[in-house]
């Protein structure tokens, strides 16, 4: 597959086949996707990758003591996915939001079935926050690890595999780090779920905002048209 489909064509995938995925399939996802970008090469990520059902099952269940209440908060009023950033809402209306969070219900509730749970942790020591001591969130951090969960979703696709990226399990990671014996100093950062997508239960084309709304040139607000 071709880099720019690969970028185009990388949706958040909600519903799997329960068929496995090889190993080695696997390994060359990330044999590829290691080659991503880290502050200092320190490549902190850590990244394991759950198949056993009973851990599977585990990882879900902390997920869904996340996802249940967002859920239910969500409902009331599409919080989160009027503000998601794809702009769904804006374009297509409530209904379409609503039919959004409905489909990652469905899939949070069955995430267990989904043969592959990856979890991925950063080392803290690694990592070089250069806006922590700002006077506002701190983003910076996450940078050395969320370059390479894409490149797996990447190479992912370019296998014909589905993928979809969580980051609420980061609230349970006392529970995870148990789970897995997980050593002091590293940071949960991402979920990503990975399985054969069931044909035609997809999005196809994927909804975002174009280039002028998103990438100025030379002044604030002054879209990079061609
Ligand atoms: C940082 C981050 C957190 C996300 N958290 C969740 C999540 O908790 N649950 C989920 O199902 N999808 C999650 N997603 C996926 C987005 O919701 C999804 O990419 C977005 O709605 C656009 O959908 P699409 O990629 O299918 O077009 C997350 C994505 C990112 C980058």
């Amino acid at each position: 597959m071709e880099l720019y489909e690969a970028m185009t064509h990388t949706p958040s995938c909600r519903y799997f086949t329960d068929e496995a995925v090889p190993k080695a399939v696997l390994h060359r996802v990330f044999d590829h996707a290691r080659f991503a970008s880290s502050g200092g090469n320190r490549q902190g990520w850590r990244f394991l990758v759950v198949t056993d059902p009973e851990l599977r099952r585990a990882v879900a269940d902390l997920h869904r003591k996340q996802w249940d209440p967002y859920f239910l908060h969500a409902l009331e009023g599409t919080v989160g996915f009027q503000g998601d950033g794809s702009g769904a809402k804006m374009e297509h209306g409530t209904a379409y939001a609503e039919k959004r969070l409905r489909r990652t219900d469905d899939f949070a509730q069955v995430l267990h079935e989904v043969p592959v749970l990856v979890v991925a942790y950063v080392e803290l020591a690694t990592l070089a926050v250069t806006d922590q001591h700002l006077d506002r969130l701190s983003v910076v951090g996450g940078g050395s690890l969320y370059t390479m969960v894409q490149n797996v979703m990447l190479g992912c696709t370019a296998e014909g595999l589905g993928t979809a990226l969580t980051t609420l399990l980061a609230a349970e990671q006392p529970d995870v780090d148990a789970l897995f014996d997980v050593p002091d100093g590293f940071a949960l950062g991402a979920l990503l779920a990975i399985g054969w997508p069931v044909p035609g239960k997809q999005y196809t084309k994927l909804t975002r905002k174009p280039v002028e709304e998103v990438v100025f040139m030379n002044a604030w607000g002054q879209g990079l048209t061609t």
